[in-house]
């Protein structure tokens, strides 16, 4: 079996994940290497998926021959540059969300790997949670009518560490959370957002204020052909991750969401009690397992991405509209863009 050889730049919490997935779930990829700024971290997550080659940095592992794809999963700061070494390099390319923090940066990754001639695609995992999956085809085959209205919400259980914050490479609440709804709107809807109405507050956590953050947000949404939608993102749900979507219909309504972790209900004199998912490596470890054995297989297959470059940029994009309407107190609009004719 031809292997695809991969290298995975920044292993944090999530992308330990995906080389964890990598090394071990997926058989038609070969783990070859890791990369973080951190090279004492590097070499750890290395060490404990027994693979020989650690870096420090982007440049260094994309110097290897027997490297043909890169996952980057460094903050989001650094995916923009990461994006532009792993092109240059010839690699093909999976970037976790959001793909830049601006919209220039995006036009100019599209531009930088469509003439590298590489494939690019965004780590939008709720594309390749099963439920979503399913959601997507009863919408395509017809079975809600003619969607209408989109209303989603992604609530974290706690804020995260000041820290998270306060290093500034993360983007804003609506880049690093509201992506993930934003670009799940634009693919249920079959369509791009046209307009939008921001609202933010810090609410709960008061340390956001100083990094001229928010805690909650909602954004009301316009379709270009007249659907709309609505977005909750908030940072202190307390009791679990929470990730609810519902898309409304001619003919009917999908909701796609659930607290409940396990099918185990604990009944006594007290109370009712059942757990609550905690986490998103818990609630979406299907999904970061399918989206990058897609993405390895699509590559195998030099086949055509299911999501790509043009759907980060247009994510991207949205989360970029959201904060300065909310920043300019009014609604914005945000121009058409046409996908890139394939190279
Ligand atoms: N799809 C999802 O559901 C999901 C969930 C969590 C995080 N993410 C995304 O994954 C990315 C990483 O998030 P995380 O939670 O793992 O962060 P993290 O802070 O836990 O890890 C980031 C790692 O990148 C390293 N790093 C920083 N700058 C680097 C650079 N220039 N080159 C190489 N390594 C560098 C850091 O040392 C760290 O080990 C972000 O883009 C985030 O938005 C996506």
């Amino acid at each position: 079996m031809t292997k695809l050889g991969m290298g995975v730049v920044g292993v944090g919490a999530m992308g330990t994940r995906h080389a964890e997935n990598i090394r071990r779930l997926i058989p038609e990829a070969h783990l070859i290497a890791v990369a973080d700024a951190d090279l004492a971290r590097a070499r750890q997550v290395a060490a404990e998926l027994e693979i020989e080659h650690a870096y420090n940095s982007v440049e260094a592992l994309v110097e290897r021959k027997d490297i043909q794809a890169v996952a980057i999963v460094t903050p989001a700061k650094f995916h923009g540059a990461a994006i532009k070494a792993c092109a240059h390099a010839g690699k093909e390319i999976f970037c976790e969300k959001p793909l830049t923090l601006t919209v220039e940066e995006a036009d100019e990754v599209l531009h930088v790997t469509s003439k590298a001639g590489v494939r690019l695609q965004p780590g939008h995992v709720r594309r390749y949670d099963p439920a979503h999956v399913r959601a997507k085809k009863r919408i395509e085959a017809g079975e809600i009518g003619d969607p209408v209205l989109f209303k989603s919400l992604g609530r974290d259980p706690s804020p995260p560490p000041v820290s998270y914050m306060a290093s500034g490479v993360n983007g804003m609440f609506f880049q690093d959370s509201g992506v993930h709804e934003f670009d799940l709107g634009r693919w249920f809807m079959n369509d791009e957002v046209a307009e939008l109405h921001a609202y933010g507050g810090v609410l709960v956590f008061p340390e956001a204020a100083q990094f001229n953050d928010i805690d909650t947000a909602l954004v009301n949404m316009k379709f270009s052909r007249g659907t709309l939608g609505a977005v909750e993102n908030y940072m202190q749900a307390v009791y679990g991750y929470d990730i609810r979507t519902e898309i409304v219909g001619s003919k009917g309504t999908i909701m796609l969401g659930y607290l409940q972790q396990t099918p185990e209900l604990v009944l006594t004199a007290s109370g009712t009690r059942t757990d609550v998912v905690d986490h998103f490596l818990v609630r979406f470890a299907d999904g970061y397992l399918d989206e990058m054995r897609d993405f390895v297989r699509t590559i195998l297959a030099d086949g055509e991405l299911k999501v790509d470059g043009f759907d980060g940029r247009q994510a991207v994009a949205v989360a970029a509209a959201a904060e300065r309407s909310y920043r300019e107190g009014r609604p914005v609009a945000i121009p058409p863009a046409a996908r890139p004719a394939k190279a």
